[in-house]
């Protein structure tokens, strides 16, 4: 299966930014990605729905929004009105993470469940069932341009597991420090979803590296 691939536009220029969307629009790219933070679950800030809501009047392809921030579920009709598309909630940053993703899913909205690097595979036994998808985190939220943090890799392979014993549909994406390299040992490992940031938007030619990726 070729993985699905999501431009984080974390990573754009935002003095162009409809410029950098119309690159997406144009590309092989399957969803464009949306970080939101807050200062408090992470330690950046980035944009908020205003902003948001001018991206999406711009972009032609399915919206996945990554809600670093506490209390997501404040915000579903926030995410709700700008008709996106999945809605990623974090699970260190839920306590009711069975409603969240219940009121998700009553909206109309593809309920995701995102994890840190240091959240084990293994605490998603219970709520993996109630998922459209799994957002394994491989670098610290919070900035684009990092490492890849190698255990990424190993915690797939374990979530792809957990995903055929029980029957689940859910889908695995992976965020952080993805590039050609990474995102092919991520395929190996059993990943659907490639979010992809400085990779794209600092290259020369940003569709050519979405096509490379989409052709791993
Ligand atoms: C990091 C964000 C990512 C970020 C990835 O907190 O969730 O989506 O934009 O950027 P790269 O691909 O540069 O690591
Ligand atoms: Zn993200």
């Amino acid at each position: 299966m070729k993985p699905l691939i999501a431009p984080s536009i974390l990573s754009a220029d935002f003095a162009n930014l409809a410029e950098n969307i119309e690159i997406i629009n144009r590309s092989e790219a399957d969803w464009i990605h949306a970080d939101i933070m807050d200062g408090v679950f992470v330690p950046n800030i980035s944009f908020g729905f205003p902003v948001l809501k001018s991206i999406v009047k711009l972009s032609k392809k399915p919206l996945d929004v990554h809600l670093m921030i506490v209390n997501p579920e404040k915000f579903i009709p926030e995410v709700k009105a700008l008709g996106a598309s999945i809605m990623n909630v974090h699970y260190e940053a839920c306590t009711h993470l069975h409603r969240a993703l219940q009121r998700i899913r009553e909206v109309g909205i593809q309920p995701a469940i995102t994890i840190n690097p240091a959240t084990p595979v293994c605490l998603l036994k219970d709520i993996i069932q109630d998922v459209y998808m799994v957002l394994v985190m491989s670098v610290n939220p919070g900035f684009g341009g990092q490492k890849f943090i190698e255990h990424s890799i190993e915690k797939v392979k374990e979530l792809r597991n957990l995903i055929e014993s029980t029957n689940s549909k859910a889908l695995i994406e992976v965020d952080g420090g993805i590039n050609v390299e990474t995102g092919a040992r991520l395929m190996a490992a059993g990943a659907n979803v490639l979010v992809v940031g400085s990779t794209i938007f600092k290259a020369e030619n940003p569709e050519k590296v979405i096509r490379d990726l989409k052709n791993l």
